[in-house]
């Protein structure tokens, strides 16, 4: 090598060492995370005397742990075990640094990552840019964030998510980023979870999703999920309503987060949970159950664990789905490309009268001509053999429900056609060919 090169390989190195670099780059959640989190069905119960069983403590955490363990979770890529907001004393101990409530959580965070590490699991934990969390416990303020992610990585916790609670524009602009390279030097593999767009209105210009990505994981865009199908419809609606911005910032490393899954608690009906399982899951959205898996009934067990809608969550594409048809009859028609050449379909029923008979084609769906799928469905396992794409055919939708679809093609049409990624509303979203 002469001279010259090696001195423009230096000034090459210099520039790449001098600039600030806001990539996470950390290979994680290269599908969406899965597993549990405290926030929707336990809330900020602190009251151990009265109600120890569902408090936050260390208690709450280390059952839920053995729930995901002994009952089958863990297997089916339910990993993560997640502490949200009031684990932590109100004040910071004499060297600034986070406690966790010496009444609630005796044993210490790196005990509880500990147990949770020795049964093949993950722990998560939460904090807030700012100067409070929105609970009102102590804040990660910008001088705190090294500090903060240093203490995180110490106790062995896997993923952070990082609230937006009681800070301005500005300081999330810079905290969020800050925090990203903070957890990237600690060297801990951590998954990093921000609510930052969640609180500059999810949308741009304020919300830049090609900086996001490479700041973040997976980031909250819209309002917190509560316990009722309305709750359910309108996180729907919104990630519907803006789809041509959101689905193309979803991918390998970086997701959309409309907030967790209720399924199990007390707001949805069967087909609801049937229908918060199967959107959440062509949304490419992370699969984070709030409930109480001690008494969780069997029916939703069921939905939670379904093994063909996990695995489409999970596939290794990435690849979020999108709203492609909103019938008058208040019938939309959700699809997902997946691998493979695969898709899955989510016939989804707004109506609340009585199960409705929808008719379609696989062409009226945008998919490819002279091709002939194998359908299964996803909730009843029934597979229907030869569909070609001309074919009419009919689904029946419960009210509030769905019918969801995975195909896959048996023989493909003559011309292959080309991957479609990211595509204009007018264009249309078609299934893809690897
Ligand atoms: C915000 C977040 C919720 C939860 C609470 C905790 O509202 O969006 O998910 O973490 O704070 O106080």
């Amino acid at each position: 090598m002469g001279t010259a090169a090696l001195s423009g390989l230096a000034l090459a190195l210099a520039l790449a060492l001098a600039l600030p670099s806001a990539a996470l780059e950390n290979g994680l959640a290269l599908t969406p995370p899965m597993g549990w989190l405290a926030w929707e069905r336990f809330r900020c119960n602190v009251d151990c005397r009265a109600d120890p069983r569902n408090c936050i403590s260390e208690t709450l955490f280390f059952e839920m742990a053995d729930r995901l363990v002994e009952d089958g979770w863990r297997e089916l890529g339910y990993e993560y075990i997640n502490i949200d907001d009031c684990w932590s004393a109100k004040q910071r101990d004499a060297m600034g640094r986070l406690v966790p409530d010496p009444e609630r959580f005796p044993s210490g965070i790196k005990a509880l990552a500990d147990y949770v590490h020795a049964r093949g699991l993950k722990l998560g934990i939460y904090g807030d840019l700012g100067t409070l969390t929105c609970g009102g416990y102590p804040g990660t303020t910008l001088d705190h964030v090294k500090q903060d992610a240093q203490r995180f990585a110490e106790w062995g916790v896997d993923m952070l998510k990082l609230d937006g609670c009681y800070s301005s524009g500005e300081e999330q602009a810079e905290g969020y980023p800050e925090m990203a390279r903070a957890l990237n030097a600690t060297g801990r593999p951590i998954v990093y979870s921000c609510s930052w767009p969640a609180y500059q209105g999810g949308l741009p210009p304020k919300v830049n999703y090609t900086i996001l990505a490479e700041v973040c994981n997976l980031w909250r865009n819209y309002d917190d999920i509560q316990d009722s199908w309305d709750s359910v419809l309108s996180i729907l609606d919104w990630f519907s309503a803006n789809q041509d911005v959101l689905q193309p910032a979803a991918g390998p490393g970086h997701w959309n987060d409309p907030d967790m899954l209720i399924i199990g608690n007390f707001g949805l009906s069967y087909e609801q949970s049937r229908s918060q399982m199967a959107l959440w899951t062509v949304m490419a959205a992370p699969l984070l159950m709030s409930t109480d898996l001690r008494t969780i009934s069997p029916s939703a067990k069921e939905i939670l664990q379904n093994r063909l809608m996990i695995q489409i969550n999970q596939d290794p594409l990435g690849i979020q789905g999108r709203r492609i048809v909103k019938e008058k009859t208040h019938i939309e028609v959700f699809l997902r490309p997946l691998s493979q050449a695969a898709s899955a379909l989510v016939f989804f029923s707004r109506r609340t009268d009585m199960p409705f008979r929808y008719t379609t084609s696989l062409a009226k769906l945008h998919f490819p001509e002279d091709a002939v799928y194998e359908v299964q469905d996803v909730y009843s396992g029934k597979i229907i053999s030869g569909l070609k794409t001309g074919d009419s055919f009919s689904v029946v939708i419960n009210p509030s429900g769905v019918v969801m679809w995975y195909l896959y093609p048996m023989v493909l049409p003559a011309q292959p056609w080309h991957l479609v990624r990211q595509q204009g509303p007018s264009e249309g979203f078609h299934p893809v060919l690897l």
